[in-house]
């Protein structure tokens, strides 16, 4: 039963500035809501009841998002603006399942995830990358949290990318592969197109044992001068903690980069019922010519 979810939210945001100097990368908008709303969602959907944010300073809009806003509530009450108000009180997560936990620099994704290693009950717990937001028809976690029943160890969602993106990403060594499923004999971080060892790279959803922490407590840099998750990951392999990959059924968006930010607003517009008689138009009577 995974019952808790990590959303390491403490990263500097660089490739989205100026948006990210005051507005934290996991506020940034698509469509109408923002990124890190979105995976909590996904969470909320794959029955997590417990939500760990990894902070950092000038993170403060996240906790707020996700209180209650008394005095707008008593004005949207008031116009009676019930729709307005039953929104906003949807995003709130209870009392008391909430927990935000700060890092006091941004070391690395794998130091963020280490930060929550006294506040994780369980034998395993999910991870969200709010920036890789996830379209699909049952929620990315929800189809991990099912598969993940009939495994032990770490899983990983995993995606094909081209060639030369794979010094982007945590890159799987492949064992075998079994419907959905990507048994990993190694994995990678960020490993050159010429070296790397397949084109199968894990994108922003896990679901991690909570013996992660010991390998993350290394606090070994690894790619970039980073404490990196795929070495923990790494480690435990070689501890024989076997690592799966899994294949969801859904697009992913990487809206930590511009490009995979307005895709996600696009593919989400066009599927909004709201939005999409206006999306056409809106493309053809762009004032910018798309085409030399
Ligand atoms: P990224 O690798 O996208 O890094 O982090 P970043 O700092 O957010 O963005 P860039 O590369 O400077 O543009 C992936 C996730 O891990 C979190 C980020 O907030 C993001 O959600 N993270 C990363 C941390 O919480 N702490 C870290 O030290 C690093």
């Amino acid at each position: 039963m995974i019952k808790t979810a990590v959303f390491p939210v403490a990263g500097l945001g660089s490739r989205f500035l100026p948006a990210t100097k005051a507005i934290p990368k996991e506020m940034l908008v698509v469509v109408d809501k923002p990124l890190i709303q979105y995976a909590v969602e996904e969470a909320k959907a794959a029955g997590i009841e417990k939500f760990i944010f990894i902070t950092s300073q000038g993170k403060e809009a996240i906790e707020d998002h996700f209180d209650s806003h008394s005095g707008l509530e008593s004005i949207l009450q008031a116009r009676g603006k019930t729709d307005d108000l039953t929104k906003i009180r949807s995003i709130r997560i209870p009392e008391g399942q909430a927990l935000f936990i700060r890092q006091h620099e941004p070391l690395g994704l794998g130091h963020a995830v280490w930060c929550a290693r006294h506040y994780i009950q369980e034998d395993a717990f999910a991870l969200l990358l709010a920036d890789d937001l996830i379209q699909a028809t049952t929620p990315c976690l929800k189809q991990m949290v099912q598969a993940y029943s009939e495994e032990d160890g770490n899983m990983a969602a995993v995606i094909d990318v081209p060639k030369n993106e794979v010094n982007r990403y945590g890159v799987l060594n492949i064992l075998t592969q079994f419907g959905l499923k990507v048994c990993a004999k190694a994995v990678v971080e960020k490993p050159d197109a010429a070296t790397a060892p397949s084109s199968t790279a894990i994108i922003g959803r896990y679901i991690l044992r909570t013996s992660i922490f010991e390998p993350l407590g290394f606090k070994k840099q690894g790619a970039g001068g980073e404490i990196q998750l795929t070495d923990g990951l790494q480690t435990m392999l070689g501890a024989n903690v076997p690592l799966t990959g899994f294949r969801f059924n859904g697009d992913r968006y990487d809206c930590g980069t511009k490009v995979g930010w307005l895709q996600a607003n696009l593919a989400l517009a066009a599927a909004d019922p709201e939005l999409r008689p206006y999306l056409e138009s809106v493309m053809t009577t762009l004032k910018v010519p798309l085409a030399g």
